[in-house]
Formats: structure tokens, sequence, C-alpha cells
């Protein structure tokens, strides 16, 4: 592994424009569970009643029921070495700007300034009838939240058949084009259109480093370093590797 290391931190010191993709798996070691593995979220609930827009505006009371479920999990979570690592890589400018998938707003408390949220953030809240817009906290209760015209408040994720926000599509596809180097942390890629972003990058030329506790579909066909192991251990690791190198800059 210390070779893979090695090998990972030559290409981000090497690279002129170094971005990342995050998954759920870089929050995991904060106590927030993932999606897809044993365990996680979607085994509890099926996406296909609780996460698509037909089933909130179907039923959202019921499906604010798993959002205060995992509200009450993030509430408590703080960041864990993967996120204050990668927020020291952007300090030292090593790491451009972060992709994640995530909610949690876990990067930003990290210490990542340049953050993009391809699937929008729990922290406000948006009623669909007139727009309104509210911060969570000030609606946080044992109640469904209600926008003062009476209607059910949504959270502003991404949920399954809704648009990735215009502005993080088009900042994410523009970074991916350009990047020297991707790092791909805690996903298992198999939600689009987030996961075209590896291969957009690999196309226009970037190393492809996966930090992932299990192989992906990207290991065997994309990824150029495969770092297998728990996020917060293995980015700690690359961030004293990547001063090792810059001279021990940052
Ligand atoms: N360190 C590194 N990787 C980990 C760790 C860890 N501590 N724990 C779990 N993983 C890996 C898992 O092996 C898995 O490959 O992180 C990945 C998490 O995959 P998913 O649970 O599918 O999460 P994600 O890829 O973020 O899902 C994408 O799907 O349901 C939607 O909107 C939701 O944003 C989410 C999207």
């Amino acid at each position: 592994m210390e070779e893979l290391i090695a090998r990972a931190a030559e290409a981000i010191v090497g690279s002129e424009l170094t971005i990342a993709l995050t998954g759920a798996g870089v929050s995991v070691e904060s106590g927030i569970p993932d999606f897809r593995s044993a365990g996680g979220l979607w085994e509890k609930f099926d996406p296909a009643e609780y996460a698509t827009i037909e089933a909130f505006r179907a039923d959202p009371e019921k499906v604010w029921r798993m959002l205060r479920e995992m509200d009450a999990v993030v509430r408590g979570a703080k960041p864990n070495p993967a996120h204050t690592g990668m927020g020291e890589l952007e300090r030292m400018g090593y790491l451009h700007c972060i992709i994640t998938q995530n909610v949690d707003n876990l990067h930003q408390e990290g210490g990542a300034r340049n953050v993009i949220e391809y699937h929008g953030n729990a922290a406000t809240l948006s009623c669909l009838s007139c727009n309104e817009k509210y911060r969570a906290d000030e609606k946080r209760g044992n109640e469904t939240p209600r926008c003062r015209c009476g209607a059910i408040l949504k959270p502003d994720v991404v949920f399954f058949g809704e648009a990735i926000p215009y502005d993080a599509m088009n900042r994410s596809f523009q970074l991916a084009s350009a990047a020297k180097a991707l790092m791909v942390v805690g996903t298992s890629a198999v939600v689009s259109p987030a996961n075209t972003i590896p291969s957009i990058a690999k196309r226009n030329g970037a190393v492809i480093i996966e930090i992932n506790m299990e192989r992906t579909h990207l290991t065997d066909s994309i990824t150029d370093i495969f770092l297998q192991g728990s996020a917060g251990q293995i980015i700690a690791r690359l961030v004293e590797a990547v001063k090792e190198r810059a001279g021990g800059k940052g």
C-alpha cells in the first residue's frame, strides 16, 4: 500500500489541476451509514418508496420519517480525517475542488471551501407550492415541516427523478474535462449522472486515484491507482506523502 500511496502522492503533486468526486463512504467514519453497503440506508428504506420525487409528492409524511432519521444521524456527525485531510490538500493548493454527492456539509466543516454539492444540501428546505425557503434547523421537530402557506416542505436535496442543479452539473463537467488528476473517494459510482465524472476525466487524460473500502466497477476499468481501505486512514497517509514530496511545504 505504501508504494501505491507514494504513486498517488506523486500524481497529485505533479498535477496542475486535481479535483475529487466523493460519496457516502467518505462520511461513514463520521457515523453516517452509506447507502449500499450491508446495513446501509437503502437496506432499511427502499429508495423507490422513499427517495424519488414521485414518492415525496405522493406521501411526504412517509418520506419525512426517513428524512428525520437521516437528519438525527447527520446532525451529530463531525468531520473525520478524510474530510479534514482533503481540506488540508485544498489549503496546500493540491486539491482544487471537491464534487460531492453527499448532503451532510462535512467537507465544508472539514475545512474545504471549494465544494460542489452535486445532490444539493439538507441544510435548507423549499416549498414546492410557493417556493418559500427555510433553514432546516428553524423547522426541526417531530412534526412534518410546513410552509406558512400550509404546504409540506422538501429538503433542497436532489431526489431520484429530479434534475441536478444546473450550476453544479455545468461546473463539474468543466472541471472533469480539465482535471489532470481525479480522486474518487467512497462512492460505488452507480448513480448517474455523478458517475459520468470519472470517465469524463479519464477521457481527458486525468490520472484516476480511487480510494474505497471495496472494488467498484471503476476499479478494473478506469482506475489507475486503487487504494483499498478506509478513506480516513488512507487520506491521512496520503496527505503526509504529499507533504514529503512537496518538500514539507503546506
Ligand atoms: N472508506 C472508504 N470507502 C467506504 C467506507 C470507508 N470508511 N465505507 C464505505 N465505503 C464505500 C463502500 O464500499 C461503497 O463502495 O463507499 C461506497 C458507498 O457507496 P454508496 O453507499 O452507493 O454511496 P454513494 O456512492 O455515495 O451513492 C450515490 O446514491 O442513493 C443515492 O443520492 C444517493 O448520493 C447518493 C448516491
